[in-house]
């Protein structure tokens, strides 16, 4: 008889313990316990599109990052508003970012409506591109990228390279060489890790900026 009570004693004990475990480990993820990171390319012959995936990959590696890989035309307002940082990509076309990314960055405007709040501004922003030629303008092309980023008030980081991961397609140095991908997977993990120390360290998009006017 009394071996039955301890028995049902510790069954009851045991399902309680198993279902507290549960729900400490099965707590969904909150908002602010993630970071997200867009990583937005343009690609015609693919290889902006696999240094686009590397990039994902690296951030993919930071833990809790959550990575949503878009090529830019698909980018909605709702998804880049909700990115904590956004990597673009573009191929170098005659020494500069592509149109399509351009007008990526002029619909921010004419579509999303980022301005005059500055909806952009304190999120982490960094860049890659890919060129067939080894000096053929993929530091302008970074460079144009972040100046478009710089002019929504983000918050610019480097990695892979001095101004981003890049990557040489034609001539002595065809398609993208596992440097090259390591250098998108680097930048990709920096980008997600300065993210996280943004988030931690509760940066407030919102908070107004003292002396400056919007
Ligand atoms: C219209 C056009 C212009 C280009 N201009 C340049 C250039 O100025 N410098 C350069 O290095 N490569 C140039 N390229 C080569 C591309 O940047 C290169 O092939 C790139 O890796 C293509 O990227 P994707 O495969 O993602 O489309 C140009 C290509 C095209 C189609």
């Amino acid at each position: 008889m009394h071996n039955r009570l301890f028995l049902r004693y510790l069954i009851v004990w045991v399902n309680g313990f198993v279902c507290l475990s549960l729900a400490v480990v099965v707590q969904p993820v909150q908002a602010d316990q993630q970071v997200t990171v867009l990583v937005a390319y343009h690609s015609v012959s693919g290889h902006t599109e696999k240094m686009a995936h590397a990039v994902a990959e690296g951030a993919q590696s930071v833990s809790g990052t959550r990575v949503q890989l878009e090529r830019v035309e698909k980018i909605t307002a709702n998804v880049l508003f909700a990115a904590d940082a956004l990597v673009v990509g573009s191929p170098v076309y005659w020494s500069n970012m592509a149109g399509e990314v351009k007008t990526f960055f002029d619909n921010w405007q004419f579509k999303f409506g980022v301005w005059p709040e500055f909806k952009m501004r304190n999120k982490v922003g960094a860049a890659f591109a890919t060129g067939g030629q080894v000096s053929g303008g993929k530091e302008v092309t970074m460079l144009t990228i972040l100046a478009a980023m710089l002019g929504n008030k983000m918050i610019i980081v480097s990695g892979g390279g001095v101004f981003g991961a890049s990557a040489t397609t034609e001539g002595d140095s065809p398609g993208i060489n596992e440097q090259e991908l390591a250098d998108a997977r680097a930048l990709g993990k920096r980008v997600a890790e300065v993210a996280w120390m943004m988030k931690r360290g509760n940066v407030n998009r919102d908070t107004e900026e003292i002396g400056v006017t919007k």
